[in-house]
């Protein structure tokens, strides 16, 4: 006799995003697969006519856009998103390019289930644009990170990185395309270790149980 397929009970997940959303597109894309541990419950987007709301709904994946401009303040707008997450019953928050700065506040109510991808090797770069100050700085290596938030910009525990060589006569937009490349790897590989439950932390200090923490390609 076959057995019958086993019930799969997947996290539940937001994607926070501004912008193009090509790492949304990424875990819209991973989600979508058969067998991914983890499916995104909600999308919020801060920007009314952003590309990522586009990639949402043609992902079938219920949007809601949260205007900050309709925000008194940033607590008031950070509100209004728990309120969204909290409808949504989501496990995990994944912040995908969303350009808003969270509150403290915020960032202590979702510690552990908040997590941030930035285009840098952290804790070298914090802040915007890291491709130009990489070449700027003369690094030879570079690429993202994706770590946990807390209330210090770019500061959380850091859960894994991809690197990328800096190469003679790269700009500022090549150098960010292959790390964009890493990116839309990487954010899907922590997301299901995440999903399965093999992501801990201990004294600040991130530990994986199974794969390094440099997800080789
Ligand atoms: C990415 O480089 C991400 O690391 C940074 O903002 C950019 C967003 O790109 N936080 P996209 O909107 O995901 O295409």
């Amino acid at each position: 006799m076959t057995a019958p397929p086993a019930v799969v009970k997947r996290l539940r997940v937001a994607v926070l995003a501004s912008g193009r959303g090509s790492n949304l597109q990424s875990l819209l894309d991973a989600c979508a697969e058969r067998d991914f541990p983890a499916a995104i419950a909600l999308v919020i987007v801060n920007v009314p006519g952003d590309k990522a709301i586009d990639r949402a709904r043609s992902a079938g994946v219920p949007v809601a856009v949260i205007d900050h401009k309709g925000f008194a303040s940033r607590e008031a707008f950070d509100a209004a998103v728990d309120r969204e997450l909290q409808a949504a019953a989501v496990g995990v928050v994944c912040l995908a390019g969303f350009m808003r700065l969270l509150t403290p506040g915020f960032a202590r109510n979702w510690a552990g289930r908040l997590i941030n991808i930035h285009p840098s090797l952290l804790p070298a770069f914090p802040g915007l644009h890291t491709h130009r100050r990489a070449i700027e700085a003369g690094a030879t290596e570079h690429g993202c990170t994706i770590h946990y938030v807390t209330a210090e910009l770019d500061a959380g525990p850091i859960i894994a990185q991809a690197k990328v060589p800096v190469l003679p006569g790269d700009d500022e937009d090549a150098l960010a395309a292959r790390v964009l490349v890493e990116e839309h790897r990487l954010y899907p590989q922590v997301l299901r270790l995440i999903a399965e439950g093999k992501v801990r932390t201990v004294d600040g200090q991130v530990i994986i149980d199974g794969p390094p923490r440099n997800v080789p390609s």
